[in-house]
């Protein structure tokens, strides 16, 4: 019976069989041969991911002074059930990925169908045929336990069997580029020995043209500037390795004006990229213990960063929004504690801000579920059966990709709670971390073995009709700042729910106006970072205690003017109760 791979929409295709690797390569060679009689070199770049993908198109868009593509790239991806369909996919000029820059679907149908220097395969024989390899694969940091990065491991297992394959496949010749976030010192402690005994098996004595240049990709708005018009920093592993690397890297990305850095070594290449994001994950750990300060008095921290941010030497401060997510930020500090003792063979533990940022990061989205707990309380009804809805499943906003998203945790947290969950997201179409969790990301490594009563999370379906995904809700929870999210009208959306609800805002996405008008349809408000909504809503509690007076106070003759919000205001009151 054949295996199938499902495109997120769905489409199924069936994995190749072994006659089917004959015909793909005999393929390949002859789109090959033809694109080096135009005079172009063969880019082959491993791994069709997020990176992957579209380095593969900005690579294939690549051309010379007079506009002559000057690469053929062959984008490679293992045929396995979870991502086969990104091949027959790119080959019809589709993105593998979903994104909002409008470049990105353009650029791939361009290169793919007009250019024709962009196809896919599954076949690993197309390494053979390379000039420059490109590495795109991922290299994962597991952690055993929630908010404990020092229990967890760097799994290279993807890394090394791709090396591996590279150093039986490639011409010697071929520049090998690892654009993978790795632990630093694996360009030269881990990959060039692989190479080289692979080489040697081969009866080849050659060192290994290998060089390290990582990825700072965004994939937001600004996908494929951020891959090609942005600084990069590369190294190679030997003199040979670095003036490849340098070459390859100026004529595919715009360095003229986003020079190159180069550095001495692959493993200073490989630091400034983990240093990067530890810092950052620790500017964003820095503001969890404030986030709570605020909440606990009557601070908006919102305003407090923007007022600081106005200092030019503050200006990169940042509200963490519900948990840090992403591919890159929860992990890669754990590179660098797992280098040291595994690569570099140190007992000492150096490491003490980078790990505890990470372990903040990854467990300041359980709060959110505190605070749903707590504002649904407010209104009387119990958490455990509550029907909440979760605004965003990525973890950042205008993006689809769900890794590491807070909205997870929320979701596993609450449901464990007993809450029914459910989910709203214009950009993705599936949240695999729980259609699949049997098996994603991994068979054990599901986040779902932190959580009890996690089972009916299987059939959790990403809901793409907002208004039906507000009916009859209890509660709330704006998690990701998608621009669909940010001007929602509170009259309409209690209208769509039915009547007041719970409403947790987790990035400051609400303005003082809204969450005013909340409280006046009688919802309850509360918010990461957020102590002043207690102010606005004893605000309005005193203005319907004053109308309350005046109606008291009317006499016979006296007219009271109400108007229809003062109304509504009144006979709302008895939800506005006190906090406990
Ligand atoms: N996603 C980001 O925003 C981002 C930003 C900067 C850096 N990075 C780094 O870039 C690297 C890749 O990240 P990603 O987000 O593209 O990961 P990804 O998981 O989306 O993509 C990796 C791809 O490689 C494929 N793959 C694995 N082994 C393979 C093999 N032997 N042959 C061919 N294909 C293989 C996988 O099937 C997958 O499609 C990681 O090191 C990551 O840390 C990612």
């Amino acid at each position: 019976m054949s295996e199938y791979s499902i495109s997120p929409t769905g489409e199924k295709f069936p994995l190749p069989s072994s006659e089917d690797y004959t015909n793909e390569f005999e393929r390949l060679k002859e789109m090959v041969s033809s694109q080096r009689a135009l005079g172009r070199e063969i880019v082959v770049v491993m791994g069709l991911g997020f990176v992957g993908a579209v380095m593969a198109a900005v690579v294939a868009d690549a051309e010379d002074k007079q506009s002559n593509p000057t690469k053929f790239v062959i984008g490679m991806q293992r045929p396995s059930t979870r991502s086969y369909w990104k091949t027959p996919l790119l080959n019809r000029g589709i993105s593998p990925v979903s994104s909002e820059d409008p470049e990105v679907p353009l650029m791939i149908n361009r290169c793919v169908n007009e250019k024709k220097t962009l196809i896919a395969t599954y076949t690993y024989d197309a390494l053979k045929l390379a000039d420059v390899v490109v590495v795109d694969v991922q290299c994962d940091y597991l952690k055993e336990s929630l908010g404990n990065l020092q229990d967890g491991r760097a799994d290279m297992v993807a890394l090394e069997e791709s090396l591996e394959i590279i150093g039986q496949n490639i011409n010697p010749q071929s520049l090998v580029l690892i654009e993978t976030t790795v632990a630093p010192g694996t360009t030269e402690q881990v990959a060039y020995p692989i190479i080289k005994k692979s080489f040697r098996k081969r009866g080849i004595e050659k060192d290994p043209i290998l060089a390290h240049s990582f990825e700072r990709v965004m994939p937001g708005r600004n996908y494929i500037s951020s891959i090609r018009d942005f600084w990069r920093v590369c190294s190679g592993v030997n003199e040979e390795s670095t003036q490849r690397v340098v070459r390859f890297l100026n004529e595919v990305l715009n360095t003229e004006k986003f020079p190159l850095t180069v550095l001495d070594r692959p493993i200073e290449s490989e630091t400034a990229k983990v240093v990067e994001n530890s810092f950052r994950a620790t500017l964003l750990a820095f503001m969890d213990e404030w986030s709570l300060f605020a909440e606990q008095n009557g601070v908006d921290l919102i305003k407090v960063i923007n007022a600081i941010k106005v200092r030019p030497t503050h200006s990169n401060m940042i509200f963490p929004g519900p948990g840090i997510g992403g591919y890159c930020l929860p992990k890669d500090g754990g590179l660098g504690l797992w280098a040291y003792r595994h690569i570099h063979g140190f007992e000492d533990d150096i490491f003490k801000i980078t790990p505890l940022a990470i372990n903040i990061n990854d467990t300041r989205s359980l709060h959110v579920a505190q605070l749903t707990r707590d504002a649904l309380r407010n209104m009387s009804r119990p958490i455990a059966s509550a029907e909440i809805l979760v605004l965003g499943a990525s973890y950042r906003e205008d993006v689809g990709d769900t890794r590491y998203s807070g909205s997870e945790l929320i979701v596993r947290r609450l449901t464990e709670m007993g809450a029914e969950l459910r989910v709203h997201d214009p950009y993705v179409l599936h949240w695999w971390e729980f259609e699949k969790q049997d098996e994603f990301p991994s068979s054990s490594h599901s986040l779902k073995r932190f959580f009890r009563g996690q089972e009916k999370l299987k059939d959790l379906r990403v809901e793409q009709d907002l208004n039906k995904a507000l009916d009859g809700i209890d509660a709330l929870i704006l998690a990701v700042r998608h621009k669909h999210y940010l001007n929602l009208d509170p009259d309409e959306v209690v209208k769509s729910a039915g009547g007041p609800i719970a409403v947790i805002d987790c990035f400051g996405i609400l303005d003082d106006e809204r969450i005013r008008r909340y409280f006046e349809l009688g919802c309850e408000v509360k918010g990461l970072g957020r102590g002043h909504v207690k102010r606005i809503k004893d605000q309005v509690k005193a203005k319907r205690e004053q109308l309350l007076m005046d109606i008291s106070m009317k006499t016979e003759k006296q007219e009271l003017h109400l108007s229809k919000k003062d109304l509504e205001l009144i006979s709302n009151g008895v939800k506005l109760r006190a906090d406990d």
